[in-house]
């Protein structure tokens, strides 16, 4: 049976006892799980980067339950902000906005500008009301780590060093949120989520895409980031199977991560077909990887995604975690 995605009275009791304890309590979202802590508290905040040894300097978002104190958080929302808090709140949209004086420098990064987000997760809303105010939380992960979309994921990581995880089932979108800043007249994607670039042009009009010179440090756009532990490589349709077969040949164990099944079988390849769908592929995304690095294998081959801009976010975080594994003991494809 499926977990309920609501908390029941006694967990949430607990949960924002926590909150107000200044302790650090994980809960669940639509794109992934977050932890969490009082965004008003510093210590509790620094507890945050001490459990997932996160550089200060990485900013966190500020979750809130609607847009209704905003204003707290941000001191100017400009007008394409409120248009895309708009339409796409309670959602996987976080909005980086000028920061309001009292936020915290360690929430920050000491940057003027605050990433903000409204979570459409019925537990996560439950959280954020009960606790009555901003909760600010980055994926539930070690630093580097591929994101949690489960409660067992969060507990993976963390043990016993966590006291509170809040179930919430599997996260419904398994990415994390698009990041969008909105500072002055400007407005740029700083990270692609399930919300495209096309569909924030039609919100909005002019969007950039991707880091400018001056633009907010986003440490989810450095290299290495959402790295499985196992050395990965992105690997064309047309050649992915023939390298698992020939790596297993020479006695390699290989994970495979694919949008078809194999054709033949192989004793030491480990393979998953994601399939061809992006809802599908993106939701088990991180499921699969977390699953594959468990298999033992000396490499990953990852099945290169289409270009279309919905796989936008899953090849983003591809991308990234190929570029952060570094060089791969494996043959090239000889073609
Ligand atoms: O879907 C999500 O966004 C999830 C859930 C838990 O809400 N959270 C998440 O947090 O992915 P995290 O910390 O793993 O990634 C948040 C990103 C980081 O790359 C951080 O640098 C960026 O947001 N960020 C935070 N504040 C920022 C700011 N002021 N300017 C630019 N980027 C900022
Ligand atoms: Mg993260």
């Amino acid at each position: 049976m499926a977990k309920p995605v609501r908390a029941t009275q006694v967990e949430l009791d607990n949960a924002v006892q926590a909150l107000r304890a200044g302790e650090v309590v994980a809960f669940p979202t639509e794109t992934v799980y977050g932890l969490g802590a009082n965004a008003q508290h510093e210590a509790a905040v620094a507890k945050i980067f001490a459990l997932k040894g996160r550089p200060a300097s990485h900013p966190l978002i500020v979750h809130l339950d609607s847009a209704r104190y905003l204003h707290r958080w941000a001191r100017e929302v400009p007008e394409a902000a409120q248009k895309l808090a708009a339409r796409f709140w309670p959602g996987p949209l976080t909005l980086v906005l000028p920061r309001a004086s009292n936020v915290l420098d360690l929430i920050t990064g000491g940057q003027d500008t605050v990433a903000v987000r409204v979570p459409a997760h019925p537990m996560a809303q439950q959280l954020l009301t009960a606790f009555g105010g901003g909760i600010a939380a980055p994926s539930a992960n070690r630093y580097g780590h591929v994101s949690p979309t489960r409660a067992d994921h969060v507990r993976d990581e963390f043990g016993d060093a966590l006291g509170v995880v809040l179930d919430g089932g599997e996260c419904k979108l398994g990415l994390e949120s698009t990041i969008v800043a909105c500072v002055g007249d400007s407005v740029r994607m700083l990270r692609p989520g399930q919300i495209t670039l096309s569909q924030l042009r039609r919100e909005v009009g002019e969007v950039h895409s991707g880091a400018a010179e001056d633009s907010p440090r986003v440490p989810g756009s450095t290299l290495a980031h959402y790295a499985p532990a196992t050395p990965l490589r992105l690997v064309e349709g047309g050649q992915i199977e023939r390298l698992a077969a020939e790596l297993s040949a020479a006695g390699q164990r290989v994970g495979v991560l694919a949008q078809r099944p194999p054709v033949g079988t192989y004793r030491h390849v480990t393979w998953v077909n994601a399939g061809t769908r992006v809802e599908a592929f993106g939701h088990d995304l991180y499921t699969h990887l977390r699953a594959l690095d468990k298999a033992g294998a000396s490499c990953l081959l990852v099945q290169e995604v289409p270009a279309d801009e919905r796989w936008d976010a899953v090849r983003d975080r591809l991308s990234r975690a190929a570029a952060s594994t570094g060089e791969l003991a494996v043959p090239e494809a000889s073609s």
